[in-house]
């Protein structure tokens, strides 16, 4: 029994005193004095929240905790990403408490993958003054330079440098808080644009093309990701390694000269420049039930055994209204998932069927693109290593397949999330959804 001594020394016992006092009070102190340690540690529990809130979307465990590779990628570091900088940081209070995935929310995209832990952006185009990225400024919380930091767009000729866009976009997107994907290091299409100009003319100048395209290759990638080391979230290494169908490598120059080896190198250079950086490899006709995904997935599983350190897969995902996605989409992500990679749709465009009157299946073109870019998001966000989406432009008045052979021949194709008003059409509405509905699960 708890004992009390007087100074006198003589005992009383604590029943001795209870009757003294108000048991009411005692009890009614402790009530109080429990109601305040409660409200201390609940304004503590607070404070941490909003600070995990605060950083960048990837810090939430199902993003960040994914980490594939033996190094953190920057989700984990306090690099560009971890800016206090997305769209819930600023004005809109209700997203600091997740409610953009509440039913009904009314955030934009951008905010509502942010609340997500993921990303979704958009491709801009090679103008920084383009009055338009003020739109990707306010919707996506994402970009990538469609065109800006390609190989040959910085280096028409081997070696010479001009960082002027590129730079110009990276600022933009700082500005904005905007997360980027650096897109693509090293793409054997389009000379003057995939690659230098003059890239071709050297190899066959060369007496050693093997250790001509290697040099080349490490030189490139050193010097751009050295360059925008700790800025750029993830890149795509190498962009497009395989033929359109089929299971063969892309014979393209830097294929020619090397074999598959040009892949591993492009890798090798790409982390020691930047350490944190996510590296992809991004390819194209994957979303279809084709040989070509089992082709990539021997590929990844070839360099993973061969410790190319490579992060995630850039799934591109253009594709035309219509199209049946089977089920074969979600089986393939999620076997690049059990490789323990990343994964990220990162050219998303919904085009014109070739069937397209104005009408099909009962839809307007832009209620079936909804459906398409749906299905799409709630494929990858069904899978835990889909960290983002990235749409292949920002309106329907600019889109590469309103330019580009045979894809122009149903201009206008008017894939994107907004229309040529720059107001959000309904697929823009159904990701919005579909994200919220994912991560509130
Ligand atoms: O910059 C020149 C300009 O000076 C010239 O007047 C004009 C005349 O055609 O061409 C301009 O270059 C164009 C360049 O985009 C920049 O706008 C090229 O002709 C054109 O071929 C190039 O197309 C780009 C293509 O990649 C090749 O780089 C598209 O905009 C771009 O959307 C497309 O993106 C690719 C991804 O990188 C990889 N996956 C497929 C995707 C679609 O093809």
């Amino acid at each position: 029994m708890l004992e009390l001594k007087t100074t006198g020394g003589s005992q009383i016992e604590m029943q001795d005193i209870l009757p003294m006092v108000d048991m009411r009070q005692v009890l009614f102190s402790i009530f109080i004095l429990m109601l305040v340690i409660a409200a201390l540690l609940l304004s503590g529990c607070h404070q941490d929240d909003d600070s995990s809130e605060n950083s960048e979307p990837a810090d939430d465990d199902d993003v960040a905790d994914d980490d594939t590779s033996d190094d953190d990628t920057v989700a984990d570091d306090d690099t560009i990403a971890d800016d206090d900088t997305f769209p819930d940081d600023d004005d809109d209070d209700t997203a600091d408490d997740d409610s953009c995935l509440q039913p009904g929310a009314d955030c934009t995209l951008g905010e509502t993958a942010a609340d997500a832990g993921i990303f979704v952006g958009a491709a801009v185009p090679s103008d920084p003054e383009d009055p338009r990225l003020s739109l990707v400024s306010a919707h996506f919380n994402s970009l990538t330079a469609e065109n800006a930091m390609k190989w040959g767009e910085l280096s028409y000729h081997l070696g010479d440098y001009d960082y002027t866009t590129a730079d110009a976009l990276l600022a933009f997107a700082e500005d904005n808080g905007l997360r980027v994907r650096g897109h693509a290091l090293v793409w054997g299409k389009y000379p003057g644009h995939g690659y230098p100009a003059d890239l071709e003319t050297l190899i066959g100048q060369s007496p050693d093309p093997y250790a001509f395209v290697q040099t080349a290759i490490a030189d490139h990638v050193a010097t751009v990701v050295g360059r925008y080391a700790g800025r750029i979230e993830s890149w795509d290494v190498v962009n497009e390694p395989l033929s359109s169908v089929g299971t063969q490598f892309d014979p393209n120059p830097f294929y020619l000269a090397m074999g598959a080896d040009y892949i591993a190198a492009a890798f090798m250079a790409a982390r020691e420049a930047d350490p944190d950086a996510r590296l992809f490899l991004n390819e194209y006709f994957l979303v279809y039930d084709t040989p070509k995904t089992d082709a990539l997935l021997d590929l990844l599983e070839d360099l993973l055994a061969q410790g190319v350190p490579i992060d995630g897969v850039g799934i591109q995902g253009h594709l035309f209204v219509s199209e049946p996605l089977p089920e074969r989409l979600h089986r393939f992500l999620t076997a690049i998932e059990a490789l323990g990679l990343d994964i990220e749709l990162t050219e998303l465009d919904v085009a014109k069927n070739v069937l397209w009157d104005d009408m099909l299946n009962g839809q307007t073109l832009f209620e079936a693109q909804a459906d398409a870019y749906d299905l799409l998001a709630a494929a990858c966000f069904d899978v835990a290593s889909c960290t983002g989406l990235t749409v292949w432009g920002i309106d329907d008045s600019r889109t590469w397949l309103d330019e580009l052979f045979p894809f122009n021949l149903f201009a206008p194709n008017n894939p994107l999330l907004f229309d040529r008003d720059l107001a959000p059409k309904p697929a823009y509405f159904a990701i919005r959804e579909r994200i919220a509905e994912a991560f509130s699960r």
